[in-house]
């Protein structure tokens, strides 16, 4: 596939999926806010705060350099990261990582983000999210890179993740790769996936 050729040829956003201590993460966690909204063990329950727990590592930590650089832009996220060195990243993403995988209640009978998710549609240039992103949705590291686990994640919060990037509001995916795959997506394609990988 074209976009994943050029994606490991371009390489390196991460260096390994061996990231951080979880131990020392979940001792520094304890004492600082996350929990607050992402929950102590990273399964928030509230629509607006994406679920952490199960996330791959290295795309947490990523993200978390995102914010606290600039990269990735979100008032609070921002904010919070601001004084954070590496290490304290490195290890908070390891122990949201180590926590039980994100999982919906239900399984969404939609049949449009099904297929989209699993086959995508040639015809319009969507390729199928389930290449990057698993079988199953729950992410991998491949080639150098952190493809994050979205089956299971807040619908609400997946739907807005979708706008942005198809708006270029969130840019910092490697070469752009999801602002061009959303850019193909119409209103009703982006609630359909949104709806079916949230049940995953
Ligand atoms: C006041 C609520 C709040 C607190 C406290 C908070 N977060 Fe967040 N976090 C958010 C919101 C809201 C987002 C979604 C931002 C967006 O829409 O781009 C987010 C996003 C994230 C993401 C990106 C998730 C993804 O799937 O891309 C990570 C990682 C993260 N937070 C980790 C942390 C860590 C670590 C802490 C503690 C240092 C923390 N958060 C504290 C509200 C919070
Ligand atoms: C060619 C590989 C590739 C394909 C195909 C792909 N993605 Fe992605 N996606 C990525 C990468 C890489 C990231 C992480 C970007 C970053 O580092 O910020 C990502 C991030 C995301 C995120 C943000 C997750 C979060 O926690 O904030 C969502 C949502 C998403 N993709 C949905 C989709 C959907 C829906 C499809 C299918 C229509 C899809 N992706 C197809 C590579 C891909």
């Amino acid at each position: 596939m074209l976009l994943l050729g050029a994606l490991c040829a371009a390489g390196s956003a991460v260096a390994a999926d061996r990231i951080g201590d979880p131990l020392a993460g979940k001792a520094w966690s304890d004492d600082n806010v996350c929990k607050e909204c992402h929950n102590p063990d990273g399964n928030s329950t509230v629509a607006e705060y994406p679920r952490l727990g199960g996330q791959q590592a290295a795309y947490l930590y990523k993200q978390l350099r995102d914010f606290r650089d600039g990269r990735r832009r979100n008032v609070i996220m921002q904010a919070l990261t601001q004084e954070l060195g590496d290490a304290e990243l490195a290890n908070v993403s390891a122990h949201f990582a180590a926590q039980p995988a994100m999982k919906g209640a239900v399984l969404s009978a939609n049949a449009l983000g099904r297929s989209l998710f699993e086959q995508g549609d040639g015809a319009r240039g969507i390729p199928a999210c389930s290449a990057c992103h698993g079988a199953d949705g729950k992410g991998r590291v491949d080639g150098g890179l952190a493809y994050p686990a979205i089956g299971g994640q807040h619908r609400f919060y997946l739907r807005g993740q979708l706008q942005d990037w198809r708006s270029d509001t969130r840019r910092n995916s490697p070469d752009g790769v999801m602002n061009q795959i959303a850019k193909s997506l119409g209103d009703k394609d982006i609630e359909a996936l949104a709806d079916y990988l949230s049940g995953l």
